[in-house]
């Protein structure tokens, strides 16, 4: 059967790497994001390598009404999977001087994205079915003072997405949170990409296409992170005030 596939910020890295997955599969995918002719040029390349339809939805996901999922689902008789890639990199610096600045990230990292989680979570469990697939980071997992700005939104999709998980147990429809570590997109265009740390989109797109089918509710991506991020959370205080990290 046709998967029908919703991607918030396909123009993400990783969410393309995704769409290419589920294109290549025949899937109908519906992807949302704000640049209407990168958009166009992504559908025509999804087209060419499987997709079965394609239908761009241009908006910007932080300002949009989450209640158009519904009506998405409703107007494709159903979805199996909605991916919640989108999200900006904060300015740690400037966050701390530009107070509206740092509001702003938290409304788009936390505020927005919790809107659209919570209307696919209600639309996949009224229909039963379905995935919802959220991507998080595992710098939601401890404050640091280099990124607690970004850390603190993707700390709260997180718990918001494990309560849905929770919520959703036994309706037939999941959500799932990915936490990835570095992946080499241009949100990370900026650092210095050496080291086995680094992923590709790739590498996360599979990850994510398998939490859409079983696992969860918390997935660090790739799973060597869950454990480093043990031992990171278990640090003492009094050893990371002495760093910059
Ligand atoms: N890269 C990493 O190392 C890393 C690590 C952990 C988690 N993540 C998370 O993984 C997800 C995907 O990131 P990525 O690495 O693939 O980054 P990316 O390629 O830079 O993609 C981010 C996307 O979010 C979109 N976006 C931002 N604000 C938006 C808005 N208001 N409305 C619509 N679209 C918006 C951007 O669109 P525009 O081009 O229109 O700005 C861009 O396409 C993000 O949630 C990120 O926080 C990334």
């Amino acid at each position: 059967m046709t998967k029908r596939v919703i991607i918030l910020g396909a123009l993400s890295a990783v969410a393309v790497a995704t769409a290419r997955l589920y294109a290549a599969q025949g899937a109908a995918l519906t992807l949302v994001a704000r640049d209407a002719g990168e958009l166009a040029l992504l559908a025509a390349d999804l087209k060419v390598r499987g997709a079965s339809a394609v239908t761009p939805e241009v908006l910007d996901l932080a300002q949009a009404d989450p209640s158009l999922l519904k009506r998405w689902v409703e107007a494709r008789g159903g979805c199996d999977l909605v991916l919640i890639a989108y999200g900006t990199l904060t300015d740690q610096a400037r966050a701390e001087t530009d107070l509206a600045y740092g509001r702003e990230q938290l409304a788009t990292n936390f505020g927005s994205a919790a809107g659209w989680a919570m209307a696919a979570a209600a639309a996949l469990e009224a229909q039963g079915h379905g995935a919802l697939v959220v991507l998080g980071s595992v710098a939601g997992d401890r404050g640091r003072g280099s990124n607690y700005v970004y850390g603190a939104a993707k700390a709260g999709l997180g718990v918001l997405v494990q309560g849905l998980a929770h919520r959703l147990a036994g309706s037939g429809a999941r959500a799932v949170l990915i936490k990835p570590g570095f992946i080499d997109t241009p949100m990370t265009a900026h650092l210095a990409k050496s080291g086995p740390l680094w992923s590709k989109p790739e590498a996360i797109a599979r990850v994510i296409a398998k939490a859409a089918v079983s696992g969860g509710p918390i997935v660090y991506a790739p799973a060597y992170w869950r454990l480093i991020l043990w031992v990171i959370r278990a640090l003492p205080a009094a050893l990371v005030h002495r760093t910059r990290l």
